[in-house]
Order: C-alpha cells, then structure tokens, then sequence
C-alpha cells in the first residue's frame, strides 16, 4: 500500500512535471503570409468561372504558347491550378487585361469584352465553378 501511494506521488509529480512543460512551450504564431489571401468578390451578381468561361478563353487564345512540356511561354494554362499560378500574379493584368497589353503575344490585346471579364473573373477571386 505504502509502495502504491509512493508510486502515485511519483506519477503525480511527473504528470504536472509534463504539463509544466508544455505551458512553457511557445507556440509558434502564425506565420501571415502563409495564410490564404482573404478576397472578398467585388461583382457577386456576375457569374464568370474558370468552368464557364475563363477556361474557353484560354484555350482559344492562350496555351498554344502556354501550356504544359516545351512551350514557348512560362506555365501551364491548360488547367485552373496553372492558370491560377499567374492569374493570381502581379504582372497578369498589365500583359493581359489593360489597354494595350501585350498578351497573347504578337497578337492584339484581347477584345474588351474578354478583357473585362476576365479582369471580373479575378476581381471575383478567380472561381473554379
Ligand atoms: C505566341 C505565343 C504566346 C501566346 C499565344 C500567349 N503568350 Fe503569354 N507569353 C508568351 C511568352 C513567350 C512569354 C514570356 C516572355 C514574356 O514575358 O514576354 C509570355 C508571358 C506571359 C505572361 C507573363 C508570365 C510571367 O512570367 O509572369 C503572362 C501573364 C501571359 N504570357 C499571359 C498570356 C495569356 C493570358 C495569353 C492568352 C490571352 C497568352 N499569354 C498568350 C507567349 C505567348
């Protein structure tokens, strides 16, 4: 019996040994930049997906240079996670959506109508569907 309350002396002082412990612990915060950006859709009403829309664009105008292997252009915009790589980029809208940008490459800008859409498919936080 002695030797049983011994033992749980023993177990107590280790178990608050161990949680001691982990209180000291620092966890480590968060980093912020790993966090999802948070986007907010700026035109809720208007429905341009990737699905729907962004996807035939692409495939008309942009992965003969821009797709996946030995292409001419950087990246793969043959599918929403490779578009999304540079869609999401800083330099997309200047070589793709203002006036006079410079994509599809020695080509005219996309008409404007495309170009808006696309630049409210971003401003909608670029959806799949
Ligand atoms: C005739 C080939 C060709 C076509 C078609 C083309 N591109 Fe490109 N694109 C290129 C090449 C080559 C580069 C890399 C050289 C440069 O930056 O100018 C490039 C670069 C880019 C970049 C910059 C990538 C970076 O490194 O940040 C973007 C964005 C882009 N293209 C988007 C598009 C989109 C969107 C389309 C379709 C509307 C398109 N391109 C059509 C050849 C093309």
């Amino acid at each position: 019996m002695r030797k049983t309350s011994y033992l749980l002396v023993i177990a107590a002082i280790m178990l608050l040994y161990g949680c001691n412990n982990e209180a000291d612990e620092v966890l480590p915060e968060e980093d912020p930049i790993q966090e999802e950006e948070d986007c907010t859709p700026q035109f809720p009403d208007m429905d341009v997906t990737y699905n729907n829309y962004v996807k035939g664009i692409m495939d008309q105008y942009c992965i003969s240079c821009h797709h996946a292997g030995n292409s001419t252009g950087p990246g793969d915009f043959s599918n929403y996670n490779g578009l999304l790589t540079y869609a999401e980029g800083s330099s997309f809208y200047a070589r793709v959506i203002q006036d006079g940008a410079d994509m599809p490459q020695g080509m005219a800008p996309l008409p404007k109508a495309i170009r808006d859409s696309l630049d409210v498919w971003i401003q909608n936080c670029a959806p799949l569907n």
